[in-house]
């Protein structure tokens, strides 16, 4: 459906998601020995008209140079049942299909795991089918879990109208929200860099940060999902979701354990102390070419491109702004976090113009961390220059392979951990940030600015940057 996929009528699964991620995924888990044959099925279901073998193919087609003999494998553990996601004629099919395996299967325990890959609008009548006709009979011990993709809703009404949708049919712990950053390794990361690094722990705070930037790239456009983007735009596809997760991440306190409540009770915290964003400070782009797509109306004002900035309310964080920046289009692809640190007093070294400290932390691509220090140049001058302390992966982890995030999060609903899913409280309190600027946007009160496909962006989101405190040094 959404997420990564491209339009609406090749959703399920032979959609693109599922081609782009979810089988992929399913394969390096199987690959790896976490998905074993005579332990899981994997049933594909959409309304396309398809056989078995002809879903196996076009899963062939998604994973070349997979050696032949674990892909002949792997693709007997997939079957295809073609139905509507609005009656009860396929998902009947679906249960008998999964029951005589399950059946067939010589383990005790039934685990059925659905995952929607789907346009967000078909979730509570497909929701309402699995619950209806599909759930691990309740004479067997096992599990039913959802995974479901965003967008949840639009704004702060309907995400929860969806929720309570979803809510009477479906028990928290059985629905896995996922947010693809938070497979990330880096993103991962965050939380072991900030509570188990002594070096960051007394700096982690407004006395010594002066402002915090993460921001999102893209060096390519809507390409063949104008339709879809523009009923929702960059603030709802990326801000609102995958960079407030990594947000959270950076800002809130620290978990009284790693159990996933704590640390999810900890993000809802954090969330619930940012004001609703003020519209001074909101740049929105929208590239040239945009409208070109035939999908999207001439006269949208939907931005491909916003520059936001979140006001935390709490102890450690007045006074910091935290920049959230998404753009597509732009010159290059990268997803990285910077921690700009406060000048230092008393500018002996005359070195204030170089530039401050800063702790970046690249997501993709490359991923990596460094620190910019300001270092003595080495030779006979007592000059000063920007250096780096650098930890990047390529260099340091050579030979680790970095997992997929759909691959993490596939194999941690597998295992019950929800730790990197979205809950639903948190969900709110997301929406209730962006909800009343979304709201002016839809409204026609904030206009996109365009901006040249292949450029930085807006001109008006550096300055934004610079007016709330960002000093750019070389090498940006
Ligand atoms: C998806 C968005 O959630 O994330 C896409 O819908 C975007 O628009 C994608 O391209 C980016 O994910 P990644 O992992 O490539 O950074």
């Amino acid at each position: 459906g959404t997420g990564h996929a491209g339009s609406r009528s090749r959703a399920g699964a032979s959609g693109d998601l599922a081609k782009k991620k979810t089988f992929p995924a399913l394969y390096h888990l199987f690959d790896q020995g976490f998905i074993q044959s005579g332990e899981v099925h994997i049933f594909g279901y959409a309304r396309s008209n398809l056989s078995d073998d002809g879903l196996r193919e076009r899963i062939r087609g998604y994973l070349k140079g997979a050696p032949e003999e674990d892909l002949s494998e792997f693709l007997q553990l997939i079957k295809y049942v073609s139905g509507s996601y609005d009656n009860g004629d396929g998902f009947g099919k679906l249960n008998k299909a999964i029951s005589e395996y399950e059946a067939s299967s010589k383990s005790e325990s039934y685990r059925r795991l659905f995952y929607l890959a789907l346009p967000p609008s078909v979730y509570p009548s497909v929701c309402k089918m699995i619950r209806t006709y599909c759930m691990n009979p309740s004479s067997h011990p096992g599990w039913t879990r959802v995974i479901v993709e965003k967008p949840f809703g639009k704004d702060l009404d309907s995400a929860e109208e969806l929720s309570a949708q979803l809510g009477e049919l479906f028990e928290e712990h059985q629905l896995y929200r996922i947010d693809h950053y938070l497979g990330k390794e880096l993103v991962q990361n965050l939380l072991v860099l900030r509570f188990a690094n002594r070096l960051f722990l007394p700096l982690w705070n407004r006395d010594n940060i002066d402002n915090i930037q993460i921001v999102f790239r893209e060096d390519f456009g809507t390409e063949g999902r104008g339709g879809y983007f523009d009923q929702y735009g960059i603030i709802r596809d990326i801000i609102q979701n995958h960079l407030l997760q990594v947000f959270c991440l950076v800002a809130m306190e620290k978990p009284v354990s790693l159990k996933p409540e704590h640390i999810r009770d900890e993000k809802v915290k954090v969330l619930q102390s940012v004001n609703p964003i003020n519209i001074e400070e909101v740049v929105l782009g929208q590239y040239d070419g945009y409208k070109d797509d035939p999908t999207v109306p001439d006269d949208s004002n939907t931005p491909t491109f916003a520059s936001v900035v979140l006001r935390v309310h709490n102890e450690r964080w007045e006074g910091v702004p935290f920049i959230l920046k998404a753009g597509k289009a732009l010159n290059s692809r990268k997803a990285e976090v910077r921690v700009q640190f406060k000048d230092v007093p008393g500018d002996i070294f005359k070195c204030k113009k170089q530039g401050r400290n800063e702790f970046v932390i690249r997501l993709q691509p490359s991923e990596a961390m460094y620190v910019k220090l300001t270092v003595k140049k080495p030779g006979l001058e007592m000059a000063t220059e920007q250096s780096e302390l650098d930890l990047s992966y390529g260099m340091r982890y050579q030979n680790v392979k970095i997992p997929e995030a759909y691959e993490r999060l596939i194999l941690d609903t597998i295992r019950g951990d929800q730790q990197h899913f979205v809950r639903r409280d948190e969900l709110k309190a997301a929406w209730q940030i962006f909800t009343p600027l979304l709201h002016d946007i839809d409204d026609g009160k904030l206009k996109a600015v365009p901006y040249q496909p292949g450029s930085r962006g807006p001109k008006e989101a550096d300055e934004l940057s610079a007016r709330v405190g960002y000093v750019q040094t070389h090498g940006y």
